[in-house]
This record gives structure tokens, sequence and C-alpha cells, in this order.
């Protein structure tokens, strides 16, 4: 079992010709509603791609997360938008609130960014309530993907899960700019995916110079990956020092339309490639998939058929 432990947000995303100036009045050209939080994106993509009929390997899935009061209508709505495929059992419910986490994301048309501000007043997890959870999961999960959120708990979440369910591969994303402690979260991890904002943030001008200098300081690593946008993805084993790089995925007529989720979405086609191709692709191939369903889904909006990227991928 692959366990995803992060946020969940309720997106409202706004479509704008342009990103507005401060006090500026904009008319949008259109509002979209989803569940977003990057764990469950990647488990959204990861539920597709484990469906597909090309895949022999089973994978089930499960979310923890905090959720609002379960009667509230956001818990029920945004439990509604995973399908059975996705166990979301473990949820963690704030009795008391309404609000969901928010994010309000204004995506320019003219440069195709999206620009997010959230609101989130749901306590977080304490160490009690993740060691009672991982108890009862521990002995099924073969991996667990963190979202680098409170990177001070979530490194005794991992020391816990080191210590009572060794065998269990730990993924870490590593994405806030400047966040304290994400640095040494990604020491403790055996699959480390770092986003191009971090890594610009402490000066790395490229992935390749991220993931070479940092893999002199994983040293419990195996696998580290950086995303960086329109130059593509990179892949450096650790031990092998294998490294890969692969040119961000386009087609003919390629148009950016929905970047919102395009990292989630990378690391749902590389923990796929982990945990349902480990005897079938190489470094390569796995680095090739994920850059693959991630561009594919920068081309589109929403997450919607994106196991597709499965078809023809020989
Ligand atoms: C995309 C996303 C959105 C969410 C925001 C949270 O990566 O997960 O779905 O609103 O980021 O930071």
């Amino acid at each position: 079992m692959l366990v995803a432990i992060g946020a969940c947000y309720l997106d409202t995303i706004l479509t704008t010709p342009y990103y507005p100036g401060e006090d500026e009045k904009l008319r949008a050209t259109n509002v979209t509603r989803r569940r977003g939080g990057n764990c469950p994106n990647t488990l959204e993509v990861l539920q597709q791609l484990t469906s597909h009929e090309s895949t022999d390997e089973e994978l089930p899935l499960a979310l923890i997360t905090i959720l609002p009061a379960k009667s509230s209508i956001t818990s029920q709505q945004i439990r509604s938008a995973f399908r059975s495929r996705v166990n979301l059992d473990h949820c963690i419910y704030r009795d008391g609130f309404e609000e969901p986490a928010s994010c309000y994301i204004i995506k320019s048309k003219s440069t195709g960014s999206r620009t997010i501000v959230n609101y989130n007043d749901l306590p977080e997890m304490s160490l009690e309530e993740f060691t009672g959870i991982a108890n009862e999961l521990g002995p099924k999960a073969t991996w667990v993907h963190f979202e680098g959120r409170t990177p001070e708990m979530t490194l005794q979440f991992v020391r816990y899960l080191r210590k009572q369910f060794p065998s269990i591969q730990v993924s870490v994303e590593i994405e806030k700019p400047g966040r304290p402690g994400l640095q040494e979260l990604a020491e403790e991890a055996d699959v480390v995916f770092y986003a191009k904002t971090w890594a610009q943030n402490l000066g790395y001008r490229t992935a390749e110079e991220c993931l070479r200098e940092q893999s002199t300081r994983t040293h419990e690593a195996s696998l580290l990956c950086c995303t960086w946008g329109q130059d593509g993805a990179c892949a450096l084993e650790r031990g092998t020092e294998d490294f890969k790089h692969v040119a961000a995925y386009t087609t003919e007529n390629f148009q950016v339309v929905d970047p919102i989720g395009a990292g989630d979405t990378f690391i749902a086609g590389m923990l796929y490639a982990l945990n349902c191709k480990r005897k079938d692709w190489d470094l390569s191939k796995r680095l090739a998939f994920a850059n693959r369903v991630a561009g594919m889904k920068v081309s589109q909006e929403g997450f919607k058929g994106l196991d597709r990227a499965l078809l023809s991928f020989g």
C-alpha cells in the first residue's frame, strides 16, 4: 500500500487574461472549483495509472489528511471527489471546523503563471495522531509519501516510521522556498522530489546543479528528482551516480492550459514507475514517464484521463 500524507485544499481557480495589479478591477473569463492539495492531486493521478489495464502490479492507495468536521458539506464533497480507489479511512476530522483549507488561484492566460493564496486554519496533525494511524497502517504500507509541510513534525513522523517499520520506503516533496527544516527532511528520505522554486531560492541555477550538490548531503536517499518547468526534469540515482535529464514534454500545437498540480503529477508518475514498473523500467524510462504525464497535465484542464500517458509508452 502507498500512503500519502499532506494537506487537502478546495481550489477556486480564476482564469484571467493577465495577472492583475494591486487594487485593480479585472473580469475573470472562467471559474472552476475542485479538490486540490499536493498529495490529493498525486493520488488522483496515481489512482488512474494503477487502475489502467497495462498495470499488472497492484498498489492500494491511502490518503491521510486533515479535514473539517465530518458532517461539513466540504468534507463530504472532498470525500466524494475521490473514487473508491483511495482509502480515506484514516483522514482526521476537526470537529467545530466547517471551512476547508482553501486556495484561491489566479491563472494568467498571458503568461501561464498560477498565483496561489491559501487559507488553512485546521490544526495540524500531532505526533500522537500520526503514531496511532501509523501503527494501524504500518504493517500494510510499503511506501509513504510526505508533502514537506511542517518539516519539524514531519521529521518526527519519518523517524517514527524508520524505527517501527524499517522496510517502508519514504519519499518527500521539497517545495516551499525558504521553509526552514526542509533540508533536514530531505536528508532522511529514500526518494526526494525537489521543486524548482525551492532550488532557485537556495541559489541553484539548474536542476542538475541542485541534484549533484544535494546528493552530497542526502546519504539515506536512493533517488533524487528535480523538475524545472520549461527546462524539463532531472533524476539522479545515488550510489551509481547515474544522472538523467529529460526535456519538457511537448506535442504539436502544445499549449499551457492548466499548470496547477503539474509537480504533483510528476510525483505521481515517478511513484507509479517506482512501485508498479520496478522491474521493467530503468531510470531513463521512469523519468521520461513522469515527465510525460506531467506535460500532458499542463496541456489540459484538471486531472481527468491522464492514464492515457501509459498508452503507447513502450
Ligand atoms: C497544486 C496545489 C493546489 C493547491 C495548492 C496547495 O500543486 O496542490 O491544488 O491548491 O497547490 O499548495
